[in-house]
Parts: structure tokens; sequence; C-alpha cells
């Protein structure tokens, strides 16, 4: 790793599916970033069982989440890109460490967690609760300068900055301060169904949501159906929501502006741009899709990357854990 440059670190939970908003909002992101920074990405699997998980799935989707984030061009020869459980020694002692250093009244006005006690009132666990003590955990181990995250995980890095102000504090000069960089370009791709809401892969209406390994056909009927508005007239506008989303879409993929955009369609309908929207999409995840699959099929070499990667996550932030460890006294 190149110590001149800043570190980048992200991570997100491995779940079945990535949606055309998680792939323009993060991933694409991610992978632009690794010409300029010391990139280290990881899948949150001990994130993910804070809600019920079927252990089959969530052993699957770990592993075919980490195939796909390859396939989308997280370079493992750039970056360093692991799975968190198999680093999780030093990030779940840290985050323990971190619990008793963080307010019950801090923790209880992360809006995640209201938002999650809410939708799984069943199930208002522990770790849902201490939940951004494991996430400030996972990043004050690398000493990152830069969290690159959706604006919904802003105020855990937030706490987080705090949590670490707080230790440097009573300690000495021991975490880096992180800052967050809010992903803006993409990073609110809305439903096609009602644009009023984010695309989200629990959506009811499977016509609300792309995925990135929905096949050709099915991507371009999805856009077919996609709803607008009835002027029949491409160009950005407050009350034009759908159009909007369209037009972004089409601008992530194409890199064009949308003056750019509106001129190129100023003369043909809904139709046409969204059949032109479908083609570009579905022509662009083409190579993902069949670079996952490649991956897919060979297993040995997989786990060959995880392994070795999250063996290198594993000593460097031993390195911080240690120093934490020795700071507060706990015998080693
Ligand atoms: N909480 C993040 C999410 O759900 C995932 C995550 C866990 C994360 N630890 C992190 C993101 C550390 C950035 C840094 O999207």
């Amino acid at each position: 790793m190149n110590s001149k440059k800043k570190t980048v670190f992200s991570g997100i939970q491995p779940s079945g599916v990535i949606t055309l908003g998680n792939y323009l909002g993060a991933i694409k992101n991610w992978v632009k970033m690794q010409d300029d920074y010391n990139c280290i990405f990881f899948l949150a699997n001990m994130h993910a069982i804070t809600v019920r998980q079927d252990p089959k799935n969530l052993e699957e989707n770990t592993l075919k989440a980490y195939a796909l984030l390859l396939a989308c061009g997280i370079n493992s020869e750039k970056s360093l890109f692991f799975i968190q459980s198999l680093a999780g020694e030093t990030h779940s002692q840290l985050a323990w460490i971190l619990n008793c250093y963080t307010q019950f009244g801090e923790l209880s006005r992360m809006t995640q967690f209201k938002d999650k006690s809410q939708q799984h009132p069943e199930n208002i666990n522990a770790g849902l609760f201490t939940y951004p003590c494991l996430m400030a955990a996972d990043i004050l181990l690398y000493q990152p300068d830069l969290i690159p995250t959706g604006k919904d995980q802003k105020q855990h890095v937030e706490l987080t900055r705090n949590i670490a102000e707080r230790f440097n504090g009573i300690y000495g000069e021991t975490f880096k301060i992180p800052e967050p960089f809010i992903l803006s370009e993409g990073a609110s791709i809305r439903s096609l169904v009602d644009p009023s809401k984010k695309m989200s892969k629990s959506d009811k209406n499977e016509n609300a949501c792309i995925t990135i390994l929905d096949p050709k056909d099915t991507i371009i009927k999805k856009f077919k159906r996609a709803v607008t508005d009835s002027e029949a007239k491409v160009y950005l506008s407050d009350d034009k929501p759908g159009i909007n989303n369209l037009m972004t879409i089409y601008s992530c993929f194409t890199g064009m502006g949308f003056a750019q955009i509106e001129k190129e369609f100023s003369d043909k309908g809904y139709g046409a741009f969204k059949l032109a929207v479908g083609e570009t999409v579905a022509d662009a995840l083409q190579p993902i899709q069949d670079k996952y699959h490649k991956l897919l099929s060979d297993e040995t070499f997989l786990k060959f990357l995880y392994t070795e990667s999250s063996q290198k996550a594993k000593d460097i932030s031993q390195f911080t854990l240690d120093e934490v460890k020795r700071k507060i006294g706990l015998c080693m």
C-alpha cells in the first residue's frame, strides 16, 4: 500500500442481491476510488445477524456477495477486500471495548436503531442497539481517513468520530479521526414503480427494483413499466420524479450530462427513452454478470482470495487493537 495516499474504508452487509441503487450509489464509487486511494472494503456479515438470518443463506449470500463485488470491479490486488467474520477476533474485541466508551443515550438517538426496532418489534436485541459500536470498531481498527457511505450511515460515522475523540482525550492519540464522505451521485436511485421511495430489494412489487443479476429481458421489461408522467417529454424537473430517476440512471451509465440527454431525446417519446435506458443498463451489467458466474464456478480460487485478504486485515487491525488494550490496561 502506498503511504502517501489517503486510506478509504467502507463495508456493506452481504445480502443475496445487489440493487442498481447499491451499485450506482456505493459500489461504482468504490471501484473508482481504487485508483486514488488506499482502499479497504469488507462484507459486514457480523452486522447482518442483528436481524434473524437463515444460516445457510447467510453463508451463501456472503460468498456470492464477495464474488459479485469482485465482478463489479473491486480489485483484490489494488485493494484489501475481506470478510468481517474472518477477522472477527479483532473486530469483536474492539467493539466490546468501545461499548464501554459509548453512552446509552448516544445509541438511543441513532435513527437506524429506531427504524429497525419498529420494523422488527419482536427482536429488538442488544446487538441491534450496539451495532454502531461494532461499526466504529470496524472503522477505527484500520485508521482510515475517509468513509465513503450513503446518507443513511452518516450518523454512525459521526458517532464513530465522537467515540474516537473521547478515547483519544482520555488515553492520548490512538485513533485517527475519520471523515464521512457522503456519496451523492446516483446515491438515491428511486423505485421504478413509486419514485417517491428509494429503490429497495425488499419492495413487494418486483418491478420497483433492478438487481445487477437481472437478465436483459427482465431489465428492459422493468424499465418499460417504469412509472413516469403524462407529458411525454424528457427533461429534468421537480415535478417529474420518474423521469428524473431514469435520467439519473442513464447519466450514471453513459456519463452524459442531463442537458445532453434532454437533447438526445428532444424529439422522442418515453417509449424510446425507456428502451434506451433499459438497453444501456443491461449491456453495462452483462460483463459483470459473466465475470460473476465465472468467479463462482471456481470456489477454490475465491476461497484463496478471501482467506488471504482477511488474514491481512486481521494483521493490520491487531496492531491497533494491541495499542488500545495496552493503553487501557488489559493484560495481553
Ligand atoms: N452499517 C453499514 C451499512 O449497513 C455497513 C457497515 C458496517 C459499514 N461497518 C461499516 C460501513 C464500517 C462503513 C464502515 O451499510
